[in-house]
């Protein structure tokens, strides 16, 4: 599981706007543009952007111990492009190892991109990010949004530790536009809880920041405590959080998500990946086929681990599977299942 802040599925409520990204956008924009987009009635996949930029870290903070801000201006002189709330870009890090990061600064300020990043132990992407310092140039790929912040007449921002990262944004859209919002963020203890001091600036009344040292691990019924059935409900936390809200929020009511880890595997069956010109790979029902390549050819990339970001999409020369968001001849090895036993894969992709 990449450290890195995951954007992943989990809306059950419209509207998608995959992040077009290249023109310049005020944070009232943002919402406006969204709210073209409301009728959509399903989750369409990620737009995949196919935009490199070259950009020098510019400044390195540390709001909490193990969390380092960085900011992120273009390495030449055209302005980076613009971006919605909810939105991620892929670094390209020096050693080849790419993350995904949610931007959390100001979507109109074109000047610089704002990342923060929680080091995890073990971690080799975040530590890597930490070694960062001014002056080092990185490749990023996107912007891309798989988590768009949509039309609503109110909201319920529910963010667990470094989960602010997306959230932050869409607070700051939300109130620009003066649609009531409000933000429970939940972490360890305070020093582990990022960004929601600035935001409760905003709005002190709206903003909740629950530690667990004081307040407890929050239930679902807490954290959903007053929330009106017109709201939509914005999570970005770890699974077990993102899960308990998915469960305890009524049928209908609108509930977005966005989660650091890849989703659980559901009812799976092992399979086998036949790959060309090389060994066949047993999947056991637990594991996914990303995984048990990557046992035996460690190479083999990946990203997101959600289907998303192509990053692990290889050729499927022969078979069918399920669950799979790669295009026609393609499978990410990440999510996707063989229907029927065996797959044969080409991973020169
Ligand atoms: S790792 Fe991103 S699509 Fe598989």
């Amino acid at each position: 599981m990449s450290p890195a802040l995951l954007p992943g599925t989990g809306s059950t409520a419209p509207p998608p706007h995959p992040n077009r990204g290249a023109t310049a956008l005020s944070v009232l924009t943002a919402v406006t543009q969204t709210l073209a987009t409301a009728g959509a009635r399903r989750r369409r996949p990620v737009t995949a952007v196919d935009r490199t930029l070259l950009v020098e870290v510019h400044a390195v903070r540390r709001p909490c111990p193990d969390v380092a801000e960085l900011d992120l201006v273009p390495a030449g002189a055209e302005p980076l492009p613009g971006w919605r709330p909810g939105a991620h870009v892929d670094v390209e890090l020096p050693s080849g190892v790419m993350r995904q990061y949610s931007l959390c600064g100001a979507p109109d300020d074109r000047s610089v991109y704002r990342i923060a990043v929680r080091q995890v132990p073990g971690g080799t992407g975040s530590h890597e990010m930490h070694a960062l310092r001014p002056g080092v140039r990185l490749r990023l790929h996107g912007p891309r949004n798989a988590f768009p912040l949509a039309t609503a007449p109110l909201y319920l921002f529910v963010a667990g530790g470094i989960g602010i990262t997306p959230i932050a944004p869409m607070v700051r859209a939300a109130h620009a536009a003066g649609v009531p919002w409000r933000l429970v963020h939940t972490g360890r203890d305070r020093a582990s809880m990022p960004l929601s001091d600035a935001l409760a600036v905003l709005a002190p009344d709206r903003v909740l920041r629950r530690p667990d040292d004081v307040a407890g691990v929050p239930s679902a019924a807490e954290l959903l405590s007053g929330t009106d059935a017109d709201a939509a409900v914005y999570c970005c936390g770890p699974p077990p959080m993102i899960e308990s809200l998915r469960r305890a929020l009524p049928a209908g009511q609108r509930f977005h998500s966005e989660r650091f880890s890849p989703p659980p595997i559901r009812d799976g069956r092992p399979f086998t990946v036949r790959i060309a010109g090389g060994p066949d790979v047993a999947v056991p029902a637990d594991r996914t086929a990303l995984d048990a390549v990557r046992a035996l050819r460690p190479d083999v990339p990946y990203s997101c681990r959600q289907g998303f970001c192509g990053t692990c999409h290889v050729r499927l020369v022969e078979g069918t599977t399920v669950g799979d968001p790669a295009g026609p001849g393609l499978t990410a090895l990440c999510v996707g299942r063989a229907t029927d036993g065996t797959i044969v894969v080409d991973l020169g992709r």
